[in-house]
């Protein structure tokens, strides 16, 4: 087959890179060029680059940037965040900038349990199997006991095995469902780990268990793994005050502002086409944390579009109420967050980011994180029903075109002048440039 090639991986990063550039690229010493002006200088920081993935060839930048301002339960914080849309940042400290002066953002971790599964299957009735299983729960806590007294000693561990039967949705198939505490980790290592020992306690128990007959002994563990749904692990952030404090620069009338924002979160609450772009704003602040502070974004992101169709039907992760007077704003997210392990001790920016953060424990950056989505998703539904939201996103994005077009920055300085009393499009930014030149 053309371009199939095996062993790649065992290459070195140059033979990888001439490989590519012959098979793909037309003008192959400038695409070299671009791989190798991304490499750091710093050998031994390229390398820690270099060994987070497989057949690393360069680097991918994303600007890291920072939201000041951020008055969380009386405490300031100065939030990073790695995101490459341009209006996300300024959107996170506009309305940090807003809820400071309002009394800032209150917040309340609910619950902070993480789950993992092992799938099995089982070819006999359940009362026996439930027997079983109650026979040998505690073994399956003695024997992961070298993995877990780590974490037992600070606090955290196993918190329940369950039996779980699903066969009148698939035939045999049954669970154990185990929830455990993992303090300041995400702990996927060591949900997973405990949970590959509960599968191999699961098959030597059988096969030893006298009630079984030879095809009930014969347990077949399908595979064991951790949850990213976590509905247990919930954080809660909201912002009030009354409807009059709400007038400011942008809002004249805060009496009709509170109630379009209100009928606007009502919408998304309905309406999943609006819930999933509503959502989409919410998680521009929440990736760009946890990205910077070394966090899986991907396992957030499918735990937090689960939770919000809990019930069904998909819809808004952010509430609004009015009442007596007072503007209610909030949001209840699940979130997996750690703290310690995986890339905080070893990316220099993610520890960069949490030193900035105050070394927070992984409940504070649970905090700190729906901070972010509710901030956003505030400044985003704000835009929406006052300006519109390409007044702000165009402001943003006419930097972009300036870059694309190689402005200086005395360019950048005139027309940057000239686009605060004039609508940014593409097209007469362009011609602004054009004519600046002639
Ligand atoms: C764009 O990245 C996010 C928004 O579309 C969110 C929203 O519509 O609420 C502005």
């Amino acid at each position: 087959m053309p371009n199939m090639i095996a062993g790649f991986s065992k290459l070195s990063k140059s033979e990888k890179i001439d490989w590519l550039l012959t098979t793909y690229f037309s003008d192959i010493e400038t695409s070299r060029a671009l791989v190798k002006q991304y490499w750091n200088t710093d050998e031994k920081l390229q390398r820690l680059h270099d060994e987070f993935i497989e057949n690393t060839i360069t680097n991918y930048y994303l600007p890291l940037g920072v939201a000041p301002n951020f008055l969380i339960n009386d405490s300031l914080y100065a939030v990073p965040m790695a995101i490459e849309e341009s209006s996300v940042v300024a959107a996170a400290s506009k309305s940090a900038k807003f809820w400071l002066e309002r009394g800032g953002f209150k917040t309340e971790v609910i619950s902070t349990e993480k789950i993992g599964q092992v799938h099995f299957t089982f070819k006999g009735a359940f009362t026996k199997l439930n027997d079983f299983f109650n026979s040998i729960k505690s073994v399956f806590v003695d024997d992961a006991s070298d993995i877990t007294k780590n974490m037992e000693r600070r606090g955290g561990g196993i918190l329940d095995i369950e039996l779980i039967d699903k066969t009148d949705e698939l035939d045999n198939y049954y669970q154990l469902h185990a929830t455990f505490e993992t303090l300041d980790a995400m702990g996927a290592n060591f949900i997973n780990s405990c949970l590959e020992q509960f599968a191999s306690t699961l098959k030597r128990e059988a096969t030893k268990y006298d009630g079984f007959n030879s095809e009930e002994k014969d347990i077949s563990v399908i595979m064991s793994i951790l949850s990213n749904y976590v509905p247990n692990c919930l954080v809660k952030a909201e912002v009030a005050c009354p409807i009059d404090a709400l007038k400011s620069k942008d809002i004249n009338n805060p009496e009709l502002f509170a109630t379009k924002f209100k009928q606007a979160v009502n919408i998304a609450e309905i309406e999943p086409y609006r819930a999933v772009t509503h959502n989409k704003g919410i998680m521009n602040g929440i990736d760009a944390v946890v990205l910077a502070t070394g966090n899986d974004f991907r396992a957030v992101e499918a735990g937090v579009h689960a939770y919000a169709s809990r019930h069904g039907k998909y819809y808004s992760l952010t509430h609004c109420s009015i009442d007596n007077g007072i503007f209610k704003f909030w949001i209840e997210i699940p979130l997996a967050l750690g703290t310690v392990g995986g890339l905080t001790s070893l990316h220099p920016l993610v520890k960069f980011s949490l030193e900035l953060l105050k070394n927070p424990t992984a409940r504070e950056l649970m905090q700190i994180v729906a901070v972010a989505g509710l901030a956003q998703n505030f400044a985003a539904v704000k835009s929406l029903t006052t300006t519109g939201i390409q007044q702000g996103h165009m402001k943003m994005h006419l930097m972009n075109i300036l870059n694309q077009f190689e402005a200086t920055a005395d360019e950048k300085s005139q027309l940057i002048e000239h686009f605060k009393s004039n609508v940014v499009t593409h097209s007469a930014v362009v011609e602004a440039i054009e004519n600046l030149r002639n």
